[in-house]
């Protein structure tokens, strides 16, 4: 019988809360539940999408998983071939070997480079503080990074000051390649960049996936992006993981009204619908005080008195295939291409 394959990164129950203090003696009020019992996992090579409205726990949950944040509570494991390293209570060799297999990029190309530096020591650090590589060995292996993501070797003694915010992702995305990572978490790496530029730099990453056998989490609040480069999407709300499918699958037919909400505010692409948009309507509760039930039933056109009395798990519908509410199976919802049955929210455009 065939040994099946590990995923490369599991997440289990992963919990993020925040404190919240109040008052001159900072006594403790409550907590902000910014990811709260999330469980998934990613394949080798596959690139998952994760997307969600602002405040809703993308960046806590990315941050956890690269142990730039200690999780209240939870698992993460990075299978790797030499061995399986266990984020969340790593120490000594294990955090060594993680730091070069597991990188960011970060959203914004201007605030995340250091402006005294230029692009020799920007994307040479990581090879330095991980003590990989010095002197010539660095300046070639950062040569032939700056190359690989379409930057010049002419490049190498000049400041971020003087590139484009297309150029400074380019000079981000090689310095979390530097090292060879297997892992890479980008948090909307193309947020801060003009729509023509973005396309470019989504096809660089996806070009970089291949050459390097990358395996990506690729954060962002833009379903448009996360449907063009995600091979399998994750939803989020309120710091939980309401819907986690193959992407035609969850776009086409999506099994959680809040997927469904996301999927109106994407511009139409049938015939029948083309030029209709909605704006998300409503706004996410607050997550250090959530509703009781299910955490969308506030903005859930769907809701029925269950929903404010037991908190919807997220159970496998498919193979594969996961949701978090309790009519999920008798709900027939609309897909990206479908005409909007949410007359009731105002349209744009
Ligand atoms: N260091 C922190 N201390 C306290 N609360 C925090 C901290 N970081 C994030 N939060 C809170 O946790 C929640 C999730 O924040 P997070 O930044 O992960 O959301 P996000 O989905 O990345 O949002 P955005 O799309 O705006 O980047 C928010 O309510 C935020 O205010
Ligand atoms: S559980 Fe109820 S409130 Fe929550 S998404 Fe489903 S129908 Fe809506
Ligand atoms: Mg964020």
């Amino acid at each position: 019988m065939a040994e099946s394959v590990k995923p490369l990164l599991e997440v289990q129950g992963l919990k993020k809360y925040f404190p919240i203090h109040q008052g001159f003696l900072r006594k403790l009020v409550g907590h902000v539940k910014a990811v709260d019992n999330v469980n998934f996992t990613v394949a080798a090579g596959e690139t998952l999408g994760v997307v969600g409205e602002s405040g809703c726990g993308k960046t806590t949950l990315g941050r956890c998983i690269l142990r730039l944040y200690t999780p209240t509570a939870g698992k993460v494991l990075l299978n790797l071939d030499e061995r399986t390293i266990d984020v969340t209570e790593m120490e000594g060799e294990d955090q060594r070997l993680f730091r070069r297999r597991a990188q960011i990029i970060f959203q914004d190309p201007f605030a995340s480079l250091n402006p005294r530096m230029n692009i020799l020591e920007t994307v040479g650090e990581p090879l330095l503080v991980n003590k990989v590589a010095q002197g010539r060995e660095l300046e070639e292996r950062v040569k032939d990074v700056i190359v690989q993501v379409g930057l010049r070797v002419e490049h190498l003694r000049r400041f971020p000051h003087s590139f484009s915010g297309g150029q400074r992702q380019r000079v981000g995305i090689a310095r979390a390649l530097v090292v060879n990572p297997k892992l890479v978490v980008a948090d909307e790496p193309v947020s801060a960049l003009d729509v023509s530029i973005q396309a470019q730099i989504l096809n660089l990453l996806q070009r970089l996936q291949e050459e390097f056998q990358l395996t990506y989490i690729f954060v962002s609040h833009d379903m448009s992006v996360i449907r063009y480069i995600s091979d399998r999407i994750a939803v989020m709300y309120a710091g939980k993981l309401v819907e986690l499918g193959a992407k035609d699958a969850l776009l086409n037919q999506p099994r959680h009204p809040y997927t469904e909400l996301l999927l109106a505010a994407v511009p139409r692409t049938s015939k029948e619908s083309r030029g209709q948009r909605v704006v998300v309507a409503g706004e996410p509760p607050d997550v250090s005080n959530l509703p009781s039930g299910c955490v969308f039933r506030e903005r859930c056109k769907y809701a029925k008195e269950i929903c404010s009395q037991e908190e919807p798990q997220l159970v496998a519908l498919a193979p594969g295939y996961f949701a978090s509410c309790h009519f999920a199976q008798e709900l027939e919802l609309a897909g990206i291409n479908q005409p909007i049955k949410y007359a009731s929210y105002p349209q744009v455009d």
